[in-house]
């Protein structure tokens, strides 16, 4: 069987987010700067970073290694916080907030996926995905409910009761990608997702990606790829902590129409 989604991802399923009654940007970044202290040195790794990004918006982050990405998408995932300048996440000043606050935020608006996929080992996809419920307080029924819903979503329906191991590298990132979704997150981030995977796959995983922001869900990606970094609506370039390119993307292709020229690899 190919590999490609099989399931068209239903706006209906992934309910829209809450969005704030004014309009205004989900994100909102100014002056941010990040340094670490190691001793003796100092790295500078952001240096004074202004974002605006708005509900429903698709955003491609790219740069070399080294460059703030991943610090910065920490800032953003209130994994880390700036050391100067201001982070407002859907109106909330999130650099006020202490750690209890800044879990509860992360648990209710944000949904991550990395590059390792990060899933449990003995634990199946079912399970995976239900482990976020669990800290939002959300009876057992509906928690399972709500799982297998996303499961589904992102063309797993069949393989809930697999373990990682039992699963491709392309389905365990959809695993990750239904955790990331299976609190109603309103915001998708995600730290080179496609970095451990074959190109088609890879193009998959932006398919999802784009259908989930079709319907409404705000995404921010990393990538090293050109390639995938066009699937996105916005593209912005890192370099020594600094924005120094941030442009929309122009005929942005479907990734549905890239895979129907890839070829096919049967997967069972
Ligand atoms: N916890 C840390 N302690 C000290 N320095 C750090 C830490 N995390 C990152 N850095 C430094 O900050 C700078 C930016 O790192 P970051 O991980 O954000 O880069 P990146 O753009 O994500 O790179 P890559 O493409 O390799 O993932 C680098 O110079 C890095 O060495
Ligand atoms: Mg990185």
């Amino acid at each position: 069987m190919a590999t490609l989604v099989q399931n068209e991802l239903n706006a209906d399923v992934m309910m829209k987010p809450e969005r704030p009654a004014n309009g205004s940007a989900v994100i909102q970044v100014q002056d941010v700067h990040k340094s670490y202290d190691l001793g003796e040195t100092k790295v500078h790794a952001l240096r004074g970073v202004d974002m605006k990004i708005e509900p429903g918006e698709f955003v491609a982050i790219m740069g070399s290694s080294g460059s703030g990405k991943s610090t910065f998408m920490n800032i953003l995932g209130c994994l880390d916080k700036p050391t100067s300048g201001k982070y407002i996440l859907e109106g909330t000043d999130v650099s006020s907030l202490d750690k209890k606050q800044l879990a509860a935020i992360r648990n209710r608006k944000l949904g991550f996926v990395f590059q390792g996929f990060n899933l449990l080992s003995r634990t199946t996809a079912l399970e995976n995905v239900e482990l976020p419920t669990l800290y939002a307080q959300t009876e057992k029924s509906m928690r399972q409910a709500r799982s297998k819903e996303v499961l589904e979503l992102v063309g797993l329906g069949d393989r809930m009761g697999h373990f990682p191991s039992q699963l491709s590298g392309g389905q365990q990132q959809r695993v990750a990608i239904a955790r990331a979704l299976v609190n109603k997150p309103a915001i998708l981030l995600a730290d080179e997702p496609t970095g451990n995977l074959d190109s088609r796959t890879s193009v998959e995983i932006m398919q999802i990606f784009q259908d989930l922001n079709d319907s409404g869900l705000t995404i921010v990606l990393v990538t090293h790829e050109p390639d995938i970094a066009q699937f996105a609506k916005r593209t912005v370039v890192f370099r020594d902590g600094k924005i120094r390119h941030d442009d929309p993307v122009s005929n942005h292709p479907r990734a549905a129409e890239v895979l129907k020229s890839m070829p096919t690899v049967d997967e069972d």
